[in-house]
């Protein structure tokens, strides 16, 4: 029995080191909205951040607000968060801390977007569709914090979970990567692209995730 056991459990562990997925050339579609359908990316983060950059792209015909990459650790489900706020306005959050930054856009349009974060200087960057818009600044000196749950499609009110049904994303999201640390203008080129940038973080071309609720893969048909 014991035997059996270590077995299963050497089993469960090389499913669970190999359940990384090449997702290039597909999406996440949520189709509906809901308080439960999202995406939990799974990271190897030990150490605080004082450096990142997260790029994703999204199509989407929402026009109220929703998340687009909810990061929360065990002291503030608030941590990291990238918010579409309203059409033309972004929000940026860490620490529980927001800046927003506006963009002239046509609705609805696939977006590629990439937001960055330097602690030691504080200056937040985002980039839509390869474009800087302005740069904001905040929480200089912060470290954002490791260990996290990572969700997409929904906004984490905890650490993991509490999804607000009216704030759930409903579209396509893909080519999801994280850096830790801030990319070149050249490297967001290339990021908006599709040309891989090696990613230390979070790579879409080896994504460990698991779907809760509806939520289907599909090829990406737009870009
Ligand atoms: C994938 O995620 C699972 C569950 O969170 C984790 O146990 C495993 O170590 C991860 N694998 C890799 C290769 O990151
Ligand atoms: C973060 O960026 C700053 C400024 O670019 C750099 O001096 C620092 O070494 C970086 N920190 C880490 C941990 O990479
Ligand atoms: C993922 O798939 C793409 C397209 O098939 C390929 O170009 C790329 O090298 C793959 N990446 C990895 C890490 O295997």
């Amino acid at each position: 029995m014991d035997k059996l056991l270590f077995w299963v459990s050497v089993l469960t562990s090389l499913l669970e080191a190999i359940a990384q997925t090449n997702m290039t050339g597909k999406v996440f579609i949520f189709p509906e909205e809901s308080n439960s359908a999202h995406v939990s990316v799974t990271t190897q983060l030990e150490k605080p951040l004082q450096n990142f950059t997260v790029c994703l792209r999204a199509y989407t015909d929402l026009s109220h607000g929703y998340s687009l990459f909810s990061y929360s650790i065990q002291t503030q489900s608030n941590e990291m968060v990238i918010f579409k706020s309203q059409i033309g306005e972004y929000n940026l959050i860490i620490g529980g801390d927001k800046v927003f930054f506006k963009v002239y856009e046509n609705f609805p349009t696939p977006a590629h977007i990439c937001a960055s974060w330097e602690s030691s200087s504080g200056i937040a960057e985002f980039w839509v569709n390869g474009k800087p818009l302005v740069r904001k600044g905040f929480r200089q000196g912060y470290s954002v914090g490791a260990h996290p749950k990572i969700v997409l499609g929904q906004k984490q009110h905890s650490y993991r979970g509490k999804f607000v049904k009216s704030q759930s994303f409903v579209g396509e999201i893909g080519d999801v990567y994280m850096w830790d640390s801030v990319l070149s203008p050249e490297e967001i080129w290339f990021a908006y692209q599709g040309i891989h940038i090696e990613p230390n973080i979070l790579d879409w071309q080896a994504l460990n995730y698991t779907m809760q609720g509806y939520v289907v893969t599909k090829p990406l048909k737009w870009s």
